[in-house]
């Protein structure tokens, strides 16, 4: 019996070395928290409990797991070591049946597969992710038997230089049958190099009993954690090149891959293209057959089939784009859709808004929605075409195939069918504009000669 699972996440860490008032766990690859991506990494195995150890920093940790079902916190204080840690998450453990997986808040990618292996390796023992270190350096050493078996694990502050050579690593990352762990956890001293409680002194401690031990290799890429900005970078990149080759492998195309970049929820139909320099923020989703163009900026939007957005365009949260429709270059839309097959082609702001299906947006037009005080909604009908330049003061509605003329600010509603106009009469000056330029160039050269 595995059931039922019992996740701790370590993240007692100082953190000092990111050199930030956010607590280190809260930093963001993909837009989501490294504990956000070890979260939802862990929630497919449907934890029963998951208790998260912290130090300093506990109530911001608190705040972002707020409202989070069976996620608690527990405090470790003062950080006696990842042994000493674990024995601190006991306290809020509601049961001490079944398998307890130890992750790491920092460490962030750990596959939901290898998790569950984990779980699976610890149905009597415990089982230890362990790695191949390209650049071992602090990392604990796995020593394996001649018959491959996991016999304990030393600190590389604790090892010889031997033991040091060794480059199967320890991940920290270990899954034990739960009452087993506290046991023996119990029997864990801190004579050590450091004065801490090892965790990964229950190895040895299981290998006198007798239990069985079991220990998994997983890729550096999986088990990579972060202490400074310069490795919250590297997981950026890790994380980037893997939504994007988990994108082309879905079927989206990305012309220039590298120069895209997806957060964590970031939704893509197949057969949609993404041109280069595209960003994507929080809640995007495309449907199949659109095409987003060069530089493009979007968050919490919908792009429906079909549809063409940028280049240069901007989708801001509550945009919905309808199947082939069109946005062109420098358009701002947000909170507003466009019906299907609705264009705005050129330099617009459309806020707190509805276009009608087939409308056509001219360069230039402005929903005048904010007054400095409140926002108001403006409604365009289908097939309505509204003019180049045209302000629409909102709250304002324009109907089914109407027409404002191009450059007209227009504040009062507009029935369907008819041509809203507000521009002041054309007066034009026969002869003015000759006259004009020929006394200024006068005057110009007789100030030069002067
Ligand atoms: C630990 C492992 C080591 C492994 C390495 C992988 C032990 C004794 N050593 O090293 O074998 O190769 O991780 O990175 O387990 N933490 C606490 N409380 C503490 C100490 C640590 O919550 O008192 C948390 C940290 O926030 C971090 C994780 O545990 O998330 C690992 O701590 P860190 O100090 O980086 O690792 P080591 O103990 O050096
Ligand atoms: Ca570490």
């Amino acid at each position: 019996m595995t059931q039922p699972i019992t996740c701790i996440i370590l993240a007692a860490g100082k953190g000092t070395r990111m050199k930030s008032r956010t607590h280190k766990v809260l930093h963001e690859v993909g837009g989501r928290s490294l504990l956000g991506h070890v979260l939802s990494n862990a929630a497919p195995l449907q934890p029963a409990q998951t208790v998260i150890v912290v130090g300093a920093g506990r109530e911001q940790v608190e705040a972002a797991v707020a409202g989070m079902d069976g996620v608690k916190t527990a405090l470790q204080e003062p950080q006696n070591g990842t042994g000493h840690a674990v024995m601190c998450a006991r306290p809020a453990l509601e049961t001490e049946e079944g398998t307890t997986l130890i992750l790491y808040g920092d460490v962030p990618f750990v596959p939901t597969a290898i998790m569950a292996q984990l779980i699976e390796a610890a149905a009597k023992g415990p089982a230890v992710l362990g790695f191949e270190a390209g650049n071992p350096g602090a990392y604990g050493r796995l020593l394996v038997s001649d018959t491959g078996s996991l016999e304990r694990i030393v600190e590389a502050k604790d090892a010889s230089a031997d033991e040091r050579a060794i480059t199967f690593c320890n991940s920290g990352i270990m899954a034990v049958p739960t009452q087993q762990l506290f046991d023996l956890l119990d029997k864990v001293g801190n004579d050590n190099a450091a004065g801490e409680y090892y965790l990964t002194d229950i190895v040895a401690l299981a290998r006198e009993r007798g239990l069985p031990i079991a220990a998994l290799k997983a890729a550096e890429e999986d088990v990579i954690g972060v202490n400074s900005r310069g490795d919250l970078a590297a997981a950026e990149a890790v994380f980037q090149h893997s939504k994007r080759a988990e994108m082309m492998a879905s079927g989206v195309t990305l012309q220039a891959p590298d120069s895209v970049y997806f957060y964590a929820d970031t939704q893509i139909a197949p057969d949609v293209v993404i041109e280069p320099n595209v960003v994507f923020g929080p809640g995007v989703t495309v449907e199949s057959g659109a095409t987003v163009r060069a530089f493009s900026h979007l968050e919490g939007c919908h792009i429906d089939s079909g549809a063409t957005v940028g280049p240069y365009a901007r989708l801001r949260p509550g945009a919905q784009i309808g199947a082939d429709a069109k946005v062109g270059n420098f358009v701002e839309i947000k909170n507003a859709s466009l019906g299907v097959g609705a264009k705005a082609s050129h330099l617009s702001y459309i806020g707190d808004a509805e276009v009608g299906d087939h409308a056509n947006i001219g360069a230039g037009t402005i929903t005048c929605n904010y007054d400095g005080y409140f926002k108001y909604r403006t409604s365009i009908g289908a097939h309505a075409f509204i003019g180049s330049n045209t302000s629409l003061v909102a709250p304002v509605t324009v109907g089914e195939g109407a027409i404002t003329g191009a450059g007209s600010a227009i504040s009062q509603d507009v029935e369907a069918g008819a041509l809203a106009l507000t521009r002041a009469p054309q007066a034009n000056k026969p002869g003015w504009a000759a006259r004009f330029m020929a006394m200024m160039a006068a005057k110009k050269s007789k100030k030069k000669s002067a």
